[in-house]
């Protein structure tokens, strides 16, 4: 195992100790809820989110008790667009995370109120952090760009474009919209709280911003090539999803070469600025680096 690779284990293996210390117990009348959302949750997956916000805010110098509950702030919210994008409704898939989906597994009615719960319950788990401890200030701001990013002008806003888009053509333009919203935004969002939690200032956290949108429609790009390429075994999750729904991706509209120069375009533009605000974090720029040819 490379020295990389073995910092990326230990690292995930700390991002989801802090997102299980978060889970809801399952207890009460309505403990069925809370096994639908432990299921997804524990299901696995990257935690590519929380661990970039915990690289930025290391790369700020933050204290690492201030970002742990707003790893799973952000886990349970990336984990509820998982299990509501999988819906009968919307993309209609059966696997994720090398499971059955949430509504496969626990009916329809209990997909979406999963989802709902997760949501909220990322919220709850959030204001927690800023009404408890220190540095109210930065935890609020932190939150408030978290709710920003998800909602309809960020992943919620995404989605909606992208379920109205299936069946038809589109250009580049309306694509970079939808990526930048439906997986760009969450990632801005890891990446600013990382950077908030740390004190960055606001010219900062502008940069973290802007490099994180890049590095989000990068990583979309990237899946919708491995949607194509892949094996459902390595991802976890079916192939030609998009295909199946009648997508526009890059892959269609330029192809699979064109698609993968662009992934290493924007990723080469997300790490340059990251390096422009002068402060290191190698594991950080090496990792971004890797999710260009990353296989699930
Ligand atoms: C899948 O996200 C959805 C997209 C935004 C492309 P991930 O590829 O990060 O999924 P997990 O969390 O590893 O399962
Ligand atoms: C979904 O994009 C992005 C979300 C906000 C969930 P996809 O529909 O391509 O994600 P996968 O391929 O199902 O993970
Ligand atoms: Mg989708
Ligand atoms: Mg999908
Ligand atoms: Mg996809």
């Amino acid at each position: 195992m490379s020295d990389f690779d073995d910092k990326l284990k230990k690292k995930t293996e700390m991002a989801e100790e802090v997102i299980e210390s978060y889970l809801p117990k399952e207890e009460t009348r309505q403990s069925d809820i809370m096994r639908a959302m432990n299921y997804s949750v524990t299901a696995g997956g990257k935690r590519l989110r929380p661990i970039l916000m915990y690289e930025v805010a290391m790369m700020f110098g933050c204290d690492s008790e201030l970002v742990k509950p707003f790893m799973a702030v952000m886990e349970f919210i990336h984990t509820y667009s998982l299990v509501h994008d999988d819906l009968p409704a919307m993309d209609d898939d059966d696997y994720r995370r090398g499971r059955k989906t949430t509504h496969v597994e626990f009916g329809e009615a209990m997909g979406i109120l999963a989802g709902d719960g997760l949501l909220n319950y990322a919220y709850e788990i959030g204001m927690n952090a800023v009404v408890n401890g220190k540095e109210i200030e930065k935890k609020a701001k932190a939150l408030k760009v978290i709710a920003d990013k998800a909602g309809i002008y960020g992943m919620v806003g995404g989605q909606t474009v992208d379920v109205l888009s299936e069946g038809k053509e589109l250009d580049k333009d309306m694509l970079d919209y939808i990526n930048e919203r439906k997986t760009g935004a969450l990632i801005e969002a890891s990446m600013m709280t990382g950077a908030i939690l740390g004190g960055a200032s606001d010219e900062e956290t502008k940069i973290i911003e802007k490099a994180a949108s890049y590095i989000g429609m990068a990583f979309q790009i990237q899946d919708d090539i491995l949607d194509v390429i892949s094996t459902s075994e390595e991802l976890g999750k079916p192939i030609n999803s998009d295909e199946k729904n009648l997508k526009s991706t890059y892959v269609t509209i330029m192809g699979l070469e064109q698609a993968s120069n662009e992934v290493e375009w924007l990723t080469d533009n997300g790490i340059e600025l990251l390096k422009s605000l002068n402060r290191d974090n190698d594991f950080l720029f090496e990792l971004i680096k890797k999710l260009v040819n990353r296989s699930k």
